[in-house]
């Protein structure tokens, strides 16, 4: 269930923040990827090396890059990298910081910037008397009014040797309402429990025994599409060309080499998938008979015919029911939108996500991506540079949108 997942766990300044290493291998153990904000005051009862070295990250406190940094937008990117936000123990201080929309260190920060309808758990731990203050209290039921779910502290024995309310459930208990909050928030995406089927990567086409024409696709895109999708809780199939990338958690990988191998593997999947999403840089000939060996050089020039490759997107779109998604891509050198206005037409799909090809931050082999999403009521939404990862939620949100809510089977 966490598999894959990024969480965020806040630490502030409360003595139970001596948990929350354990909290943190527990949640790794699950294959979450973990980052740890620790304010000031949980700096103070829980080291920074501890949590670093079992959450593998660094550990993030201050608000402003220090010196020499070029990353310049860290406040606002953890926000954005997670799936949920954890914060364990939160302490009176922070309640208040938090309900007033303070931005002062980074725990903050990256509740401000969470992406909307992510979960936020919040585990006060302080002394009961504390705990039940009418401001205390106020603080809590603004966060509550804003979505946020409030686990409230256990009774039990407390740091000042009384026995009472205050407690912070232990970190099995905090992992068990984590995993909870997230399979519901599962359930609210209209993905959820869907067929989803992606193409990434490159083709490959044989011109003989040891050659063949491809492209500088890396795969990239196409594989956050599909972890992302995965998160959300579809059933994901990647049919993907060579590439040097590991399966995302829970989707099913099928390699293929040329488009041909793509085709005919898509095929199988077409009738009952929900949503196709083209990400694959299929190339668009292939020769029209490989040589069985090595072909020897021998004149000074050669020719080599070349025949068109089936359009997987356009065949798939052509044979679709009213009730299956089409999304594809389109990379292109000028007059983007008008182009990728066409393919949209010519291929009757539903969204398409088009990009310059700058070889800097956009297009193969980058990590980050400029996307320009245009879907078939002609909304366009240009979005800036991205992570592929981020690009491709800002996708999948897209695609939601398009999707019935009350849509059943393909
Ligand atoms: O027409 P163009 O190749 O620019 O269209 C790009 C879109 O069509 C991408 O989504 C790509 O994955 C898909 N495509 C395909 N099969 C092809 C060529 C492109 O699925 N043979």
């Amino acid at each position: 269930m966490l598999r894959g997942k990024n969480i965020i766990i806040g630490i502030c300044g409360g003595i139970a923040a001596y948990k929350t290493p354990q909290l943190v291998r527990l949640l790794k153990k699950e294959g979450a990827n973990v980052k740890v904000v620790l304010t000031e005051g949980g700096a103070r009862f829980v080291s920074e090396l501890a949590l670093a070295t079992v959450s593998q990250e660094p550990v993030y406190r201050a608000i402003f890059p220090s010196s020499g940094t070029t990353d310049f937008t860290h406040h606002i990117s953890l926000g954005e990298w997670a799936d949920a936000l954890l914060i364990a123990p939160a302490t009176a201080n922070s309640l208040g910081r938090l309900a007033a929309g303070l931005c002062d260190d980074m725990l903050a920060a990256c509740f401000l910037t969470l992406r909307p309808g992510k979960p936020v758990l919040i585990f006060p731990a302080m002394d009961g008397q504390m705990y039940l203050s009418a401001s205390v209290q106020r603080n809590i039921a603004t966060l509550a009014g804003q979505g946020c779910t409030i686990i409230p502290p256990e009774s039990g024995e407390l740091a000042s040797g009384q026995c009472g309310l205050g407690r912070m459930p232990e970190p099995e208990a905090i992992l068990s309402h984590l995993q909870q909050s997230l399979r519901s928030e599962e359930r609210h995406s209209p993905l959820h429990g869907r067929s989803v089927l992606v193409t990434a990567g490159p083709t490959r086409e044989k011109i003989d025994g040891v050659r063949f024409i491809s492209n500088y696709s890396s795969g990239k895109m196409g594989f956050a599409i599909a972890r992302a999708a995965a998160k959300r809780g579809a059933l994901v199939t990647l049919i993907t060309g060579p590439v040097h990338l590991e399966t995302p958690p829970g989707v099913t990988r099928i390699d293929v080499e040329s488009a041909a191998d793509m085709h005919a593997a898509a095929e199988e999947v077409f009738s009952s998938c929900n949503v196709f999403i083209a990400a694959a840089a299929v190339a668009d000939y292939r020769p029209r008979a490989p040589y069985e060996g090595k072909i020897k050089k021998e004149d000074a020039e050669m020719q080599l015919a070349l025949v068109r490759n089936p359009d997987i997107l356009a065949e798939f779109s052509k044979q679709r029911s009213p009730k299956q998604l089409a999304v594809g891509f389109a990379l292109e050198t000028r007059e983007g939108v008008e182009c990728a206005r066409q393919k949209l037409e010519a291929k009757q799909l539903d969204l398409i996500a088009f990009n310059y090809f700058d070889g800097k931050n956009s297009g193969f082999e980058v990590d980050t991506n400029i996307l320009t999403l245009i879907d078939r009521h002609g909304e366009t939404l240009e979005l800036p540079k991205l992570t592929k990862d981020e690009a491709a939620e800002q996708l999948l949100d897209a695609i939601e949108r398009l999707t019935p809510v009350n849509a059943g089977n393909a």
